[in-house]
């Protein structure tokens, strides 16, 4: 089968890491660059492909048969609805958009166009999301009743010289948290409700450096997640995984997902239940799962792969990618206002 030649918006730091893998695949091939920097420029260059100063020129101009998109947030939308009108099928750097008007338009203009829009949440292709999500699915933990997570991480204090890092929507909750929303609810369901507070004693800005939610799943199990961009710590995924090319590896587990019958650590993949499925009084047993050793990037492209193949429904398409919004949104929300947040209420006001 001949190999899929992808346009790359955005030649930035993620937008290099997929430039990277397309060039490695045997499935795909690099066929151009958007960008609108001198680096962008060099760097198709040495890659030998074109470099177009306007993506839309891209489009209409380089033979393409699919699209990721690795621009900043506000020109998510344009991007996207560019793409769609030509019929290719794209991978979109989460969050989908910047706005939750401008997801929708994009969900809605990816469904009535039939053009499959990827989000780019990547941790839904890593081996031990996609066991964990199996192992809750085939019911070995029981009923889902209370989870737990942690994304607590120190950020080097560079990150905040651009100024926007440090105002209000700027923080963890937009930029970091969507992950951990996303992979809830990849692994237990639709988000009902939430409540959250915020705190920036720590780095003393005006945006929060820290944040506790407080979860109600539409399937009624109650959750927590607790982050901070200000501790030193091993419990965040990217750190306990191993997945992440730019963070150290130090294996352990940053959530527990406790269910009726046993409880399963993440990504440790520990399974913990009571000795002939009993309570309190028997030994726990540990059961540790074995899922493959692949990587998620890698996984997320050869997913692209078959999504542009027509062979697969992409593993979290626009509309799902608006769901994780909303619910993100949600949580900013519940934090100024200090009211508990439905999150359907995100989609109606
Ligand atoms: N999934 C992940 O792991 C992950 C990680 C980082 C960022 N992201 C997402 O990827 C996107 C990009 O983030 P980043 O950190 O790579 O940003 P970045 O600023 O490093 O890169 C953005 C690139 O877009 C280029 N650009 C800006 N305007 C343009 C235009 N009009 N036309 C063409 N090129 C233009 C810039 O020159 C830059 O090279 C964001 O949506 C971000 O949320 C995802």
């Amino acid at each position: 089968m001949s190999s899929l030649r992808i346009g790359v918006m955005g030649a930035g730091i993620i937008g290099r890491e997929h430039i990277a893998l397309v060039g490695a695949s045997p499935d795909t091939r690099l066929t151009a660059i958007a960008d609108v920097t001198e680096s962008g420029r060099q760097l198709a260059e040495e890659l030998g492909v074109t470099c177009y100063a306007d993506y839309r020129e891209m489009l209409d101009d380089a033979a393409l048969d699919a699209v990721i998109v690795a621009l900043p947030n506000a020109l998510h939308r344009d991007a996207g609805l560019a793409c769609i009108e030509r019929g290719l099928p794209t991978l979109m750097e989460k969050p989908i958009a910047d706005t939750l008007a401008a997801g929708l338009e994009l969900a809605e203009a990816s469904e009535a166009a039939g053009v499959p829009m990827l989000i780019g949440h990547h941790r839904r292709h890593s081996p031990d999301m996609v066991e964990a999500r199996r192992t809750i699915r085939d019911g070995e933990l029981g009923k889902l009743v209370a989870v737990n997570g942690m994304w607590l991480c120190r950020k080097h204090d560079a990150y905040f010289d651009q100024v926007w890092r440090r105002q209000v929507g700027g923080g963890p909750i937009l930029i970091n948290l969507i992950h951990e929303i996303d992979i809830l609810r990849f692994l237990c369901g639709e988000i009902e409700s939430v409540q959250a507070v915020t705190g920036a004693a720590a780095r003393g800005f005006e945006v929060e450096d820290s944040f506790a939610v407080v979860i109600k799943f539409a399937n009624g199990a109650i959750g927590s997640f607790t982050g901070s961009d200000a501790v030193p710590s091993p419990w965040m995924w990217d750190v306990a995984s191993g997945q992440s090319p730019n963070f150290p590896h130090h294996p352990g587990s940053c959530y527990t997902i406790g269910g009726s019958r046993a409880s399963l650590s993440v990504p440790g993949m520990d399974v913990w239940a009571h000795e002939e499925g009993g309570d309190w009084r028997q030994p726990l047993v540990r059961r540790r799962l074995q899922p493959p050793r692949t990587h998620c990037y890698p996984e997320q492209l050869a997913h692209f792969v078959a999504v542009i193949r027509g062979e697969a429904a992409p593993v979290i398409d626009a509309r799902e990618g608006v769901m994780t919004l909303a619910a993100t949104l949600a949580v900013s929300r519940a934090a100024a206002e200090g009211v508990r947040v439905q999150v359907s209420d995100m989609l109606t006001r």
